[in-house]
C-alpha cells in the first residue's frame, strides 16, 4: 500500500469500515485554505463528513463558519462549536418550527436558511416571529443546475425584496451553488461559472442600488470555489464539501485540484471462490452505490480489480493476481463517492502517522439530533 495509506496494525478495525488517514485530512483543509487565501472566506459544506470531529479540525485552521444541508448537520456544527452555520435547504412542512427552534436552542449560533419562493418566505416569517425571534435567509440562486432556487433576473429581484420587507426574517445575501459546472478542463469550467456569476453580481449591485443590503454570497463546491476565490469581492464566501475527504469521482472529474482522498474502506477477503475472483466483505450497504455496479470503488493495490458483482454484505473482485490472497488479507479501497458513503457508517476509524488512534461518530448521519 502506497507510503501515506499504511497502517501498522489493523486488528481493531473491523471490516468493512471507514479508515479516515487524519494526517490527509489536515492536508486538504490547508490546501482549501490556501486557495481561499483566507479562512475567513470558507464555509466548507459538512455533508461529506458529518462529524464534529472534522468540524474541530476546520476549527484548528481558522475556519469558523459551516454549511450544511440537514438540521442534523446544522445541530452537529452548532454542538461542535461552529458559531455560523448556513442551513443551505429551503424549509417546508415541520422545518418551518424546526427553524424557529434551532434559533431558540442555540441563541448565539448565527444561523441562516435559503429560500426561493414566497409561501415559506411567508411561513418562516410567522413561525420566528410567534417565537419572538429572527432569522437570516437567503435567496437561492438558480445558477444553471436546475435543482432548485430562481434565475438571477426580476423574480430574484421581487423575492429578494419580499424577503427583506417580512417581519422576523433578515435577507442576508444569496445562495450560489453550482453542483452541475463540472467542466474537466479548469478553463471551460471558469468561463461557464463567471458567465453566470456575472447575472448574479448584476442582480447584487441592482438590488443595492435600490437600498437593499445584500452582505453575502456563499458559493460553489469543489470545482468551482478556487474560481470563486480567484474574485476580490469581499461578500463572497465560499462552500466545498467533498476536497475535505476527496474521492476518486472528483479525482478523475477535476486533475486540476489537488487534494488527497483521505477516507478509505478497509474490507477483508472472506473468500476465493474461483481462482481468479476474490471475495471481500464491501458490500452496497458499506460503500454509495449511486455510482453505477462495477464503478464506486477503486483499489490502489489491486489496479486491475474488477468489481463483478456487489450484493448487500459482499464484493466480488475478478483479478489475475487473486491467487496471491488468503481469507483475512486486508485490502483498502477509495470510494467513488465519500459523501453518501459515510452516511452509512455510524462510526469510522482514524488513523494518524500509520497508527489506528481514535473513533469518531458520524453525528449527523441520523436525520433527527435534538432540534
Ligand atoms: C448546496 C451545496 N453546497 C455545497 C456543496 C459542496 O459541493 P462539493 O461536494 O462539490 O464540494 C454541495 C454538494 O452537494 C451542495 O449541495
Amino acid at each position: 500500500m502506497h507510503a501515506q495509506y499504511a497502517i501498522d496494525d489493523t486488528s481493531e478495525i473491523i471490516s468493512p469500515g471507514v479508515v479516515i488517514f487524519r494526517d490527509i485530512v489536515r492536508d486538504n483543509i490547508q490546501k482549501m485554505v490556501a486557495i481561499a487565501k483566507d479562512p475567513a472566506r470558507l464555509r466548507p459544506h459538512c455533508k461529506t463528513h458529518k462529524m464534529a470531529e472534522v468540524a474541530r479540525l476546520e476549527m484548528e485552521f481558522g475556519i469558523h463558519k459551516g454549511k450544511a444541508a440537514t438540521f442534523a448537520e446544522a445541530e452537529m456544527l452548532a454542538n461542535a462549536g461552529v458559531k455560523d452555520v448556513v442551513l443551505a435547504y429551503n424549509m417546508v412542512g415541520p422545518n418551518i418550527g424546526r427553524a424557529a427552534t434551532f434559533r431558540s436552542r442555540f441563541p448565539s449560533v448565527k444561523f441562516a436558511v435559503t429560500a426561493d419562493h414566497e409561501k415559506p418566505i411567508a411561513e418562516l416569517g410567522e413561525a420566528v416571529s410567534a417565537a419572538g425571534l429572527s432569522i437570516d435567509v437567503l435567496l437561492d440562486i438558480d445558477c444553471g443546475q436546475h435543482r432548485t432556487g430562481v434565475e438571477a433576473g426580476p423574480r430574484a429581484a421581487e423575492l429578494y425584496q419580499i424577503l427583506a420587507k417580512t417581519p422576523g426574517l433578515n435577507a442576508a445575501g444569496f445562495h450560489v451553488y453550482d453542483g452541475h459546472q463540472h467542466q474537466k478542463d479548469p478553463a471551460d469550467r471558469a468561463a461557464a461559472v463567471n458567465a453566470e456569476f456575472a447575472k448574479v453580481t448584476a442582480l447584487r449591485d441592482a438590488l443595492v442600488k435600490d437600498g437593499f443590503d445584500v452582505p453575502k454570497l456563499v458559493c460553489g463546491g469543489t470545482a468551482s470555489f478556487p474560481i470563486y476565490a480567484a474574485k476580490d469581492d469581499p461578500t463572497i464566501e465560499l462552500s466545498p464539501g467533498t476536497c475535505v475527504f476527496q474521492d476518486f469521482g472528483y479525482g478523475n472529474a477535476f486533475p486540476d485540484l489537488t487534494f488527497t482522498p483521505a477516507a478509505l474502506l478497509l474490507t477483508r477477503v472472506i473468500s476465493r471462490p474461483t481462482p481468479d475472483r476474490v471475495t471481500c466483505d464491501l458490500g452496497y450497504k458499506a460503500v454509495a452505490s449511486d455510482p453505477p455496479a462495477g464503478q464506486r470503488l477503486l483499489f490502489p493495490d489491486l489496479p486491475d480489480a474488477e468489481a463483478v458483482l456487489q450484493n448487500e454484505e459482499h464484493l466480488v473482485l475478478k483479478t489475475s493476481r487473486a491467487g496471491e490472497f488468503t481469507p483475512g488479507d486486508v485490502l483498502l479501497a477509495i470510494p467513488r463517492h465519500i459523501c453518501p458513503t459515510s452516511a452509512l457508517h455510524k462510526q469510522v476509524f482514524v488513523v494518524s502517522d500509520g497508527k489506528f488512534v481514535e473513533r469518531w461518530n458520524v453525528a449527523s448521519r441520523d436525520r433527527w439530533i435534538t432540534v
